[in-house]
């Protein structure tokens, strides 16, 4: 099934879009509903595509798309009050009421649902939103197999729990709750251990992202798909400390502090540097080292390929690390 939008949509657009409906669809998450004022249709997504929403604060928070792929009168996007992040999602939530309007991107696609004879899906939590629009696509379309791994701490906090619920009389959902207890966690081991053909597409926290990435290091790696807005890979820790990055090719040592990024101080610094997800998932600001201790915060290499190479949106250093820029 080929699943890649190829409607040609101008980066830069950016639409004024009516609150259609709003309410919770957990505790502490709110669906939001949003349609052309006049009732044109919208720009077309694909299965896994976002949108970035200008929050009130004045910043931008990128939200899956939730909906059906198929409707083109609305977007639908769930929104988790995060409450130890900077305000933005509250003040979105509290913001987004019927008849109000909010400026939106164009949807953009970083986890595109790939060809495939089969899917596995891994959700934890709130991952479930762009994992949601793949499988209504792919009921939708046919026959392709599918399994969900919906993994949450308990139902009161998780969205669509009804209908996924439904499904999971059919086979293809395994809904499990842990309390939040890390002994109770679901083991996602005997789902790994023998690889298939199936892609695995996970989108989640990170400590599941991470535990999937381990047990899926023995599949071939284009087969295995992680999506994350930033939001843990991104987020300084308690630990971070300045380093330095050399310049092995033009010259120079770069200061990279805490809370800023390898890319962004080289683009500051009037370096052309390629990207796309920022945020440690799409493998695109690949970057060769040559020296230096490096601390690795992405999902994208292989242990192997750690040892020359470093993702710049997200790894961080210690001391000095040379590149080969
Ligand atoms: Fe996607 Fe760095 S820009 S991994």
């Amino acid at each position: 099934m080929d699943t890649q939008e190829r409607t040609a949509i101008p980066a830069d657009l950016s639409l004024v879009l009516q609150v259609q409906r709003a309410g919770p669809a957990a505790d502490g998450i709110q669906l939001i509903e949003l349609r052309d004022p006049a009732g044109a249709d919208l720009p077309p997504f694909a299965p896994g595509a976002h949108i970035a929403i200008t929050v009130p604060t004045g910043a931008t928070r990128t939200y899956s798309l939730c909906g059906d792929p198929a409707e083109r009168h609305r977007y639908v996007v769930a929104v988790k009050r995060e409450e130890r992040g900077r305000g933005g999602s509250a003040a979105l939530i509290e913001a987004a009421q019927p008849g109000s309007t909010l400026t939106v991107s164009a949807p953009r696609n970083l986890f595109a649902l790939p060809a495939a004879p089969s899917y596995v899906f891994v959700a934890g939590g709130i991952g479930i939103t762009p994992i949601l629009s793949m499988i209504r696509h792919l009921r939708a379309g046919g026959s392709t197999p599918w399994h969900l791994y919906y993994l949450t701490r308990s139902p009161a906090v998780t969205p669509f729990l009804a209908e996924l619920s439904d499904l999971g009389t059919q086979g293809q959902v395994t809904v499990h709750h842990d309390g939040g207890d890390p002994d109770q966690a679901f083991d996602l081991w005997p789902v790994f251990e023998v690889p298939t053909k199936a892609h695995v597409l996970c989108c989640g926290p990170r400590p599941l992202m991470d535990a999937v990435r381990d047990m899926t290091g023995h599949w071939p790696g284009s087969a295995v798909h992680f999506e994350d807005f930033g939001s843990d890979l991104v987020r300084p820790r308690a630990d971070d400390a300045p380093f330095t990055v050399a310049l092995a090719r033009t010259g120079g040592v770069l200061d990279i502090p805490v809370g800023t990024s390898v890319l962004e101080v080289l683009r500051a610094a009037g370096h052309r540097a390629p990207s796309s997800c920022e945020s440690g998932t799409c493998g695109t600001c690949r970057t060769r080292v040559l020296a230096g201790d490096v601390d690795h915060r992405d999902l994208v290499l292989a242990p192997a390929e750690r040892v020359s190479e470093m993702m710049i949106c997200v790894s961080r250093g210690r001391g000095q690390v040379t590149l080969d820029l």
